[in-house]
């Protein structure tokens, strides 16, 4: 194993401490020494403190210590568990505070003392003089765009769901606001792709938005939908360009949660292959565990679209990055099935960076925030705004 990381700090969840092995194998890959080992330890800043005195005889706390392998003769380091390369060691509570200060998550001031703890086992060195200081900069910045491009093999599509304007509409019973000039607003702006929800008791998408949206849509047009006759029946004659099932209760306020997929195996198996006769892939909405993107692949769906409600919803950091680690496990997952991988609810404009830095994300299918901001904003301005979160987010 390429990045052996060994986790002593309760902030680091076994999903986030996965995800974070296995950027690590990325970056020693981006820095040309896949065949190398480095053993990363997530401690305290007590633990931190210790060994800079003892080893550097620095009296101070700090970020990150880089043990190369040379200086591995004493007991003490080896009892860190040394490989090839050396040891990094991390102050995941020094991690903490600097993230807060830079207004950056955590997962990300990881990596970036991933990064500079192995520019040092690389030797460099930026305490030597300021031009290594700039060399050892310059090329932790190459690190970072070469991990962007590895990780944004392609821009995320951007889909919006214009279901709540019809929402307003049905509120009067009237013709305005229309979804579907909103979708062509939201095109105009950028948008790749345009969704709506049709529900089983209508109560703001329409039959008749669907179908002049199947006509008018430029991008993209995935239907949202509950796996009932009568909607697969639509759905079969509009053709979309997508479908993506959900779960729809009549007395839930929006959608509550992902898919069972694996309850309901042959029941889905056969409504994809349905689809699929007709030309139209199917999306399932289902929540990031392994069970649940397993059996998508095993019922033959092209995507799966990932709930990133409970992600949403955390008030926690501490839950949040777990969360956010889940989608990260199951975005792997469903690649290495074959699966395509979107992501959808509850994203907004604070916390969808995070998830468009994530592998393997296709697509982001972002309605409420959206909306809601326009009223404020205007419908171009807010996708725009969007737009640019997600085109900025890196990792
Ligand atoms: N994805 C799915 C499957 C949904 O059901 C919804 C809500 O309609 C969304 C994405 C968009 O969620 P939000 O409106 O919270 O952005």
């Amino acid at each position: 194993m390429p990045i052996s990381l060994i986790n002593d700090h309760p902030a680091i969840t076994p999903a986030l401490a996965e995800a974070l092995r296995r950027d690590g194998a990325k970056l020693l890959h981006i820095c040309r020494i896949g065949s190398g080992t480095v053993t990363v330890l997530l401690t305290d800043d007590k633990q931190v403190w210790e060994l800079n005195q003892r080893f550097r005889h620095q009296d101070k706390p700090t970020n990150v210590l880089s043990f190369p392998f040379a200086d591995g003769a004493d007991p003490a380091v080896q009892s860190l568990g040394l490989s090839e390369l050396g040891d990094i060691v991390i102050s995941v509570d020094r991690a903490v505070e600097e993230a807060r200060t830079a207004d950056t998550t955590l997962y990300r001031r990881l990596h970036w003392l991933m990064i500079h703890g192995l520019l040092h086992l690389l030797g460099y060195d930026h305490q030597r003089s300021p031009k290594e200081a700039r060399v050892m900069e310059s090329e932790e910045e190459r690190i970072q765009q070469s991990l962007l491009h590895a990780r944004r093999f392609k821009m995320i599509n951007l889909a919006i769901n214009v279901d709540h304007v019809a929402t307003i509409r049905q509120a009067r019973g009237i013709n305005e606001p229309d979804p579907v000039t909103a979708a062509a607003i939201c095109e105009l702006a950028g948008a790749g792709g345009i969704v709506v929800h049709l529900r089983e008791d209508r109560r703001h998408i329409q039959d008749r938005d669907v179908r002049l949206l199947r006509e008018t849509v430029k991008t993209k047009l995935n239907l949202e939908m509950g796996a009932a006759p009568e909607i697969i029946k639509i759905a079969l004659e509009i053709v979309p360009d997508m479908v993506t099932l959900v779960p729809e209760k009549r007395k839930e306020l929006t959608t509550e949660g992902g898919l069972n997929v694996v309850s309901q195996k042959k029941k889905l198996a056969k409504t994809i292959a349905r689809m699929e006769r007709a030309g139209i892939p199917v999306s399932l909405f289902i929540d990031p565990t392994a069970d649940q993107v397993a059996a998508a692949a095993e019922v033959g769906a092209t995507f799966v679209e990932l709930h990133t409600g409970t992600y949403a919803e955390a008030r926690q950091e501490s839950q949040r990055l777990e969360e956010l680690a889940l989608l990260a496990t199951a975005a792997e997952q469903a690649d290495q099935l074959g699966l395509r991988v979107n992501a959808g609810h509850g994203l907004n404009y604070t916390n969808t960076a995070a998830v468009a830095g994530l592998d393997f994300i296709e697509e982001l299918s972002i309605g409420h925030a959206i909306i809601s901001r326009a009223v404020f904003t205007g419908l171009e301005e807010a996708v725009r705004e969007m737009q640019a979160i997600i085109d900025g987010a890196s990792w």
